[in-house]
């Protein structure tokens, strides 16, 4: 997480940057996914940035919703 900036964008979609879901759990106390979907519409399209499991993109994204999940909640 460390050398991901901020501006980084998480959802490709929905152009939801790391920045926004960070505050959204440590502002909004989101949870989980759906609490991330709900504030910041990231994971609500084709679904790749929620995990490396959900991403069928080739190449792979670097950073994944879930992981900032298992970093900050
Ligand atoms: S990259 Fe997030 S929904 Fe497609």
């Amino acid at each position: 997480m460390a050398n991901f900036h901020y501006s980084h964008i998480v959802c490709e979609c929905k152009k939801v940057t790391l920045g926004e879901i960070i505050y959204a759990i440590k502002e909004k106390d989101a949870k989980n996914i759906e609490d991330i979907a709900k504030l910041t519409d990231a994971t609500t399209a084709c679904g790749c940035c929620k995990n490396s499991e959900a991403d069928f993109g080739n190449p792979k994204m670097k950073l994944y919703v879930e992981d900032i999940l298992k970093k900050f909640v």
